[in-house]
């Protein structure tokens, strides 16, 4: 049975028992700041779990994707030395929110193994939590499972746990044993790390909530979150031992094998092979969602790998730009299970080139530093000063030195580099680095979100915070928090900003200057007590600043019409890859890679102004995903959870639908008008629009207007022949300038006549030095020319003096430049006037900012040739 199949077997298994099939969430997490990626496929359900979201099913069942590299859970270092971790891998998983616990979810993982999947019961092994009574009980009366193959382990092995806080609870797992020809023992023996016992599956019987203090709050009520690695079950069923010899992954690494020139001869199992067939899978995923390689955060992670995987190509002696190659590969594997991969296969190839195209510059130089430092090396650690100048200088991420030290039997000096580190984040620290704007005091009682039908609302205070602590009241002049049970002001999310406006009663006064929404969907208004006295109680009338959440709702609804509008004129490969939506303007970045013509971005500022025109009524349905996939609704990705969506359609038929709980205009006239004020990019294959819309567009009209105005009446024309009369200005400039050119060479030549007279004297030598006038500096080198052929043996020096500015030109005949040379006296005279010069033995250049000197610096050089 191949891979795919088998994802599919486990899918349509648990959805005959009554599971709900959810889609894979994308790697990042969402509203979720405690992770760096998905490392679990229980993840995308945690507030399941916990209580702080209502689920829409009490039963589901995915196949997620996950990282594993970075955070708690970080497998990077082990890739490719391994037979199974990777830094991505897919995780089959059933799920019970409130609903089955232990017995039933037992019972359906031993069916599906021995039933559906007709596994040998004989080659299964089991552990459970150290005094989990209740689950060896169920295996062996329920299931008849043998005793003597339960084991018995601590919270290390059976008890799992997220993150450091989140659901959790004690696990059963189930192990296949690969058979007494390879080394190892059971769960729970001093031989348990070898290969032979493997853990395939891990059911998790969620019940308690860890706290930030480590205490165990019982869940409401209990659940259930199993793992299987589909790779490993794929191993076990295909009789592999390794994952890497999968029919999923032999097809990458078959595929890498052959980038690597004949001559070398690699196997497909060579250790550095896997490594590039894994990463090629974490990479190629990460930037379908939404990760772009940079110098932070997941961006960072995945630059890590990218560069992990290139350094191992040219280990293997690719020598050309091959990584991003793989991705063909990879998409047609998946293009049933992850649709995505394919329609961003172009963008993600991309990605990867460009990145490689950068490390590659550095790679070669980086590889020979290592190289020597290594056979300086008199023990065996690479001091953290070389490892810190590869990555700071060489783009080597540490891991990837670490890599290639522990090939040679080295490490690093991690403390080393890490004190180098903190140097130069010290250096580096500016004021205003990125904090969150929540409080950390979580409120459990939701605020009921009034702001789609009204702008104003009574409301009770249900908390207030301060200083990052709840407290009952507040004093005027106080800025705090405050959180209520019902507010029609907007909680920022999906890029909109959070919503201004006032809390008040007869006696007090609250401004509130943002408004934040907690992962509870509690609101947090922010702001300061104007007046009175306000505590956890009170009533107050929650008003928000109408003019600018209306600016804002134009905003809004202009970033649906603007995403849609470029995807018709660029092509759907347009992705939205970020927004933001403010009163005075709106920015919108997505997935292109190169800048947008000028005839484009007219065409799409032109598409939304007809849109807005058009004044259609803005419908919005609460729907289930299936029917708003059926609309087309775009960024379906990434919204999954909850049953019911916010569908957004506008414009001529159904011109934009796209999911989105933000706030929008009741027309598309509403908006007024439409204006694009730039165009840039912001990272590889990442491009931003910045526009304006109604009020502010009109402005800027303005603005344009008067400046055109005012230039007509400089020029003195009017806005009908504006344009014919700057093109006839430019032109009459030009010919005024080519006259005055001509000019000054004619003063020039008749000037030469004067100033051959001038010259003196001296020891057989014609000196000249001497002011000239009305010849540009351009012009001063070829009369400085022509002087000296008609002088013959000749020193001369001339100076033209423009305000503050002398410029100097020396020239000595050629039959003198062994006696005088020409940057000497010109150095000798611009020295004078403050100022410097040089040049060739017979023609030096230059000049100074003092003319008051000048004539003594002239007659000076008299001395010098005497
Ligand atoms: N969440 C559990 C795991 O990741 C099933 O192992």
């Amino acid at each position: 049975m191949k891979t795919a199949e088998i994802r599919q077997k486990f899918l349509t298994y648990f959805e005959s028992h009554g599971h709900s099939i959810q889609q894979s969430a994308p790697l990042v997490p969402h509203n979720d700041n405690t992770l760096l990626f998905v490392n679990a496929g229980m993840v995308p359900f945690k507030d399941f779990f916990t209580g702080a979201a209502k689920t829409p099913f009490n039963r589901a069942v995915s196949c997620q994707r996950c990282v594993r590299a970075g955070g708690k859970h970080n497998d990077l270092d082990n890739v490719g030395y391994t037979a199974r971790h990777h830094t991505f891998f897919e995780m089959l998983g059933n799920f019970s929110f409130g609903d089955y616990f232990k017995s039933e979810a037992i019972r359906f993982c031993w069916d599906f193994l021995t039933v559906e999947l007709g596994l040998p019961k004989d080659k299964l092994w089991v552990s459970v939590f150290e005094d989990d009574d209740e689950a060896a009980n169920i295996w062996v009366k329920e299931i008849g499972f043998p005793l003597e193959r339960i084991s018995r382990c601590g919270a290390k092995d059976n008890f799992w746990q997220m993150g450091d806080t989140g659901p959790c609870g004690p696990c059963s797992e189930v192990f296949y044993d690969h058979g007494d020809h390879i080394e190892g023992g059971p769960p729970g023996t001093p031989e348990e790390d070898g290969d032979r016992f493997i853990e395939i599956w891990n059911l998790v019987f969620m019940q308690f909530d860890r706290q930030q203090d480590g205490t165990l709050v019982p869940l409401k009520s209990t659940g259930v979150d199993t793992g299987m690695g589909l790779e490993r079950l794929a191993a076990v069923i295909q009789h592999e031992n390794n994952n890497y010899d999968i029919d999923s992954f032999k097809e990458l690494t078959n595929a890498v094998a052959a980038l690597v020139p004949n001559e070398q001869g690699i196997e497909s199992t060579h250790a550095s092979v896997r490594v590039i067939a894994d990463h090629i899978r974490s990479t190629a995923f990460m930037i379908v969602d939404g990760i772009s390689p940079s110098n932070e955060g997941r961006g960072y992670v995945l630059r890590r790998i990218i560069r992990r995987a290139i350094r191992h190509g040219h280990k293997l002696g690719i020598s050309e730009i091959f990584f991003y190659k793989l991705v063909s590969v990879l998409s047609s594997q998946n293009k049933l299970a992850y649709p995505e991969l394919i329609s961003n296969q172009g963008q993600v190839e991309q990605t990867l080139k460009k990145e490689e195209e950068r490390f590659i510059q550095t790679l070669d130089t980086g590889m020979s530093i290592l190289e020597s430092a290594i056979e300086d090396i008199s023990g065996s650690e690479i001091s953290g000063e070389v490892a810190f100048k590869l990555y700071d200088t060489y783009g080597f991420p540490v891991d990837l030195t670490a890599d290639v030290a522990r090939e040679r039997g080295l490490t690093i000096d991690m403390s080393g580099f890490d004190s180098e580190m903190n140097i130069q984040k010290e250096r580096a620290r500016k004021a205003g680095d990125f904090e969150s704007k929540k409080s950390s005091v979580v409120i459990e009682n939701p605020t009921e979100f009034l702001g789609y039908d009204y702008f104003d609302n009574n409301a009770t205070i249900t908390a207030i915070i301060k200083n990052n602590e709840p407290v009952n009241e507040l004093s005027e002049g106080q800025e705090a928090i405050v959180i209520l049970d019902q507010s029609s002001f907007y909680g920022e999310s999906g890029g909109q900003v959070g919503d201004q406006g006032n809390l008040s009663n007869k006696s007090s006064q609250f401004k509130v200057s943002d408004t934040q929404k907690q992962a509870s969907s509690a609101f947090e208004h922010f702001g300061i007590l104007d007046s009175g006295s306000l505590k956890v109680g009170d009533k107050v009338n929650a008003i928000v600043d109408i003019e600018r959440r209306k600016k804002i709702m134009g905003n809004h609804s202009a970033t649906h019409l603007l995403h849609e509008s470029l995807r018709l004129i660029l092509g759907d490969k347009v992705n939205q890859k970020g927004s933001l939506v403010e009163p005075d303007k709106l920015r919108f970045d997505f997935s292109h890679d190169e800048a947008v013509s000028k005839s484009n971005l007219d065409q799409v500022e032109a598409l939304v102004n007809k849109q807005i025109l058009g004044n259609s009524e803005v419908i919005t349905e609460e729907t289930d995903i299936e029917s708003a996939k059926k609309k087309g609704a775009v960024a379906l990705f990434g919204e999954k959870y909850g049953e019911n969506v916010r569908v957004l359609s506008m414009g001529d038929d159904n011109f934009s639908v796209e999911l989105c709980g933000g706030t929008h205009v009741e027309r598309l006239g509403d908006i007024g008008r439409f204006k694009i004020i730039s165009e840039s990019g912001i990272a590889s294959g990442i491009r931003r629009i910045e526009a304006v819309t109604g009020l502010e567009a009109y402005k800027l009209d303005k603005i344009n207007e008067d400046n055109l105005d005012m230039i007509a009446s400089l020029t003195k024309s009017n806005s009908v022949n504006l344009l014919e009369k700057i093109k006839q200005l430019i032109s009459d400039q030009k010919s005024l300038e080519k006259q005055i050119a001509n000019f000054q060479k004619q003063l020039a030549s008749d000037q030469s006549v004067d100033l051959i007279s001038k010259a003196e004297n001296i020891n057989d030598i014609k000196l000249l030095a001497t002011e000239v006038s009305g010849v540009s500096a351009k012009d001063l080198r070829d009369l400085a020319d022509k002087l000296k052929d008609k002088l013959g043996t000749a020193v001369v020096v001339l100076a033209v003096v423009s305000g503050k500015k002398v410029s100097l030109i020396s020239a000595v005949t050629k039959n003198l430049t062994d006696k005088y040379q020409a940057g000497t006296i010109l150095n000798h005279v611009a020295s004078q006037i403050g100022g410097k010069g040089g040049g060739r033995a017979d023609m030096a250049q230059g000049g100074g900012t003092d003319p008051e000197k000048l004539k003594d610096a002239l007659n000076s050089v008299k001395d010098l040739i005497g």
